[in-house]
């Protein structure tokens, strides 16, 4: 029996093993839910068949763009039915832009973090509450980061980003309550992942956060994905439109 028995969830950005949503994935697969992927383009497709053995479970979708959201979700609806919940695990800013100075930031730099880390939880909320897909009740997660709230080195564009998608978070929260959907942000610790490996610097980063931790001991995905399927589960129905820390404490100091 796990809190997640009989839900079906879609889990948007695994890139590899070391992916923040892979994390998401395996706890609440070991919860009972049944994880449905999205990946973003032929390349990451190949990384994440290795991890995934099922083809039908895997579909393309480019957040960057309405159309490839609209038709992964009418697949998914195609082929699984309803959900009952999307994780949203998804970010990128240009390399030059994630160093330095926020003054190296372009208008176009700017709008493409915007569009791909922040507008994107709208597009999909909204492409999926369109299409009838989700479920009543259902709840989205999304991942940000403490660099919304403070000025983290070299974090930049991506840090004014994050602060958008927690807005995001809060007014969506609002409008789809009446539809039975809670939406909610996980604020995760520095981990070494892919996308992190795109911040100038990252080793401090990573460094820094583990040092002020509460115990020395950075967070892991285990713990991240865990309180991914406590907000997917009936356990947190009175969770709506939060951020919730999970960095062992790094946001304390
Ligand atoms: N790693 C950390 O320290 C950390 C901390 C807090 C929050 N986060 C957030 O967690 C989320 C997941 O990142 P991660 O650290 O697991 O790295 P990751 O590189 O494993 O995952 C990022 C994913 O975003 C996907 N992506 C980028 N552009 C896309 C697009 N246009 N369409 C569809 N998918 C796209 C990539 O394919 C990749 O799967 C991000 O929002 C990130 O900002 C990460």
């Amino acid at each position: 029996m796990g809190i997640l028995d009989n839900k079906k969830i879609i889990v948007m950005g695994v890139a590899n093993k070391r992916s923040i949503a892979w994390g998401c994935a395996q706890e609440m697969t070991k919860q009972g839910a049944e994880v449905i992927y999205t990946y973003q383009n032929e390349r990451m497709k190949k990384s994440v068949s290795r991890l995934v053995n099922n083809d039908d479970q895997l579909i393309e979708c480019d957040v960057s763009s309405d159309e490839s959201i609209n038709d992964a979700f009418s697949k998914i609806k195609e082929r699984f039915g309803k959900v009952d919940g999307i994780v949203h695990a998804i970010a990128y800013a240009k390399k030059e832009e994630l160093a330095g100075s926020i003054l190296s930031t372009t208008r176009a730099g700017y709008s493409l973090a915007q569009d791909v880390s922040a507008y994107s939880l709208l597009a999909v909320t909204k492409s999926a509450h369109d299409l009838d897909l989700l479920n009543n009740p259902a709840s989205i997660v999304t991942l940000t980061y403490f660099g919304s709230e403070r000025a983290i080195p070299s974090y930049n564009v991506m840090g004014v980003a994050k602060a958008a998608l927690e807005a995001n978070v809060r007014y969506l929260a609002r409008d789809m309550g009446e539809f039975g959907v809670r939406v909610n942000a996980i604020s995760a610790g520095a981990m070494k992942t892919l996308a992190v490996t795109g911040i100038g610097g990252h080793s401090d980063l990573l460094k820094v956060s583990k040092e002020r931790t509460v115990d020395n001991k950075s967070v892991t995905l285990e713990e991240i994905g865990g309180t991914c399927a406590f907000l997917m589960s009936g356990l947190s129905t009175g969770v709506v439109g939060d951020v919730i820390y999970v960095d062992k404490g790094v946001h304390l100091i």
